[in-house]
């Protein structure tokens, strides 16, 4: 049995004020008519009817809204507090069979050549159904901090290397043999939870009582608490000797942030002026004087104007935001 996992626990304060609490960017219907999240469950239909969500509890009824009218068997776990991407995939494991296939993907990334991605997701599949934890590997064009690496010969993986720094990010993109980790994973449901209970005892056994305790998947906030918070590209993908990567040949952008919002939205074509000013969210006519490489941003009740290179800088302002109330 193959199920899609969807982890759609991030609010994306980079995407502020587009991205919101009560309506987080992968709801929103700003790329193409549809929301993110709906173009990454299609995407996964064709070999995954089975579908688990694990969410926040803002947002869980977002999901539930889209996932009602398709034709999937589609079950729910609702976190009362995210405690990151290792507890949200152990909760996924811990409600499906050990031999289950698992498909976890972000909710929030655009991918394109739909059948390269089938391609990519088929090899997966077979390798996951031999005991392999598979990353997909994106081929780097510049030293981004934000992502995993994955140190590559063929299929193996010789390491994992989970956000470097800058310098670091550098010297792995001169040397040639590293992919960036898109982010999605494959493999079966008892593998990962034995990676965990190896490399992270802890995580793994909070996470079980915490699951033991919830609600028919939904979390008591007390036990979540008691969870460790790390991302499973600390947790196992660094550590683990089962990981296999295969090239992911399809385009991939994650939209984690403006000025990866900007360079899909300017590739597709959406206006830029001469300066490289972009207005997104309104099409009243704003002129742009004595500013070049800014974003105007505009929501019935919030603006943003920014400068592309401060794009990383956005979920401070979340932060103040959220801190204020
Ligand atoms: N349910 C749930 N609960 N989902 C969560 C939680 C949580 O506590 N935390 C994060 N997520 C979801 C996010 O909404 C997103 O869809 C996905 O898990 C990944 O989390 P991010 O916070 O976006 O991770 P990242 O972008 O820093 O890094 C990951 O993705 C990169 C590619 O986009 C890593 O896997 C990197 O190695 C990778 O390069
Ligand atoms: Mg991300």
């Amino acid at each position: 049995k193959i199920t899609h996992v969807i982890l759609t626990g991030g609010v994306g304060s980079r995407l502020w004020p587009l991205s919101r609490k009560s309506r987080p960017k992968q709801y929103l219907p700003i790329f193409g008519g549809k929301s993110l999240f709906e173009m990454t469950s299609e995407r996964n239909r064709p070999f995954a009817t089975n579908v688990i969500v694990v969410g926040g509890k803002d947002n869980f009824h977002l999901s539930r809204e889209i996932l009602e009218s398709c034709s999937v068997n589609y079950i729910d776990i609702v976190e009362a507090v995210p405690r990151n991407t290792a507890a949200a995939i152990a909760f996924a494991a811990f409600a499906s069979n050990p031999d289950d296939i698992l498909i976890v993907t972000p909710s929030d990334h655009i991918i394109e050549d739909e059948d390269k991605y089938l391609d990519a997701i088929n090899k997966a599949v077979d390798k996951a159904a031999n005991g392999y934890i598979v990353t997909f590997g994106v081929r780097p064009t510049k030293p981004e901090t934000g992502y995993g690496y994955i140190e590559y010969a063929g299929d193996e993986v010789i390491s994992f290397r989970e956000k470097p720094n800058q310098v670091t990010a550098q010297e792995f993109i001169d040397r040639g043999n590293f992919l960036w980790n898109s982010g999605m994973f494959c493999f079966k449901a008892g593998v990962l939870l034995e990676e965990l209970k190896l490399y992270q005892p802890e995580v793994y056994e909070k996470s079980l009582d915490a699951w033991q305790q919830s609600d028919n998947g939904k979390l008591e906030e007390a036990a979540s608490m008691l969870i460790p918070s790390i991302s499973i590209d600390y947790a196992v993908m660094e550590r683990s000797k089962k990981i296999k990567v295969v090239p992911a040949l399809f385009r991939w952008s994650d939209l984690g942030s403006f000025d990866s919002v900007y360079d899909y939205l300017k590739k597709t074509g959406h206006p830029v002026d001469e300066l490289g000013n972009m207005v997104i969210g309104t099409t009243n006519y704003t002129a742009f004087l004595g500013l070049e490489n800014t974003i105007f941003v505009h929501t019935p009740n919030a603006n943003l104007i920014l400068h592309k290179e401060h794009s990383q800088e956005v979920k401070n302002i979340y932060g103040q935001l959220e801190k204020a109330g």
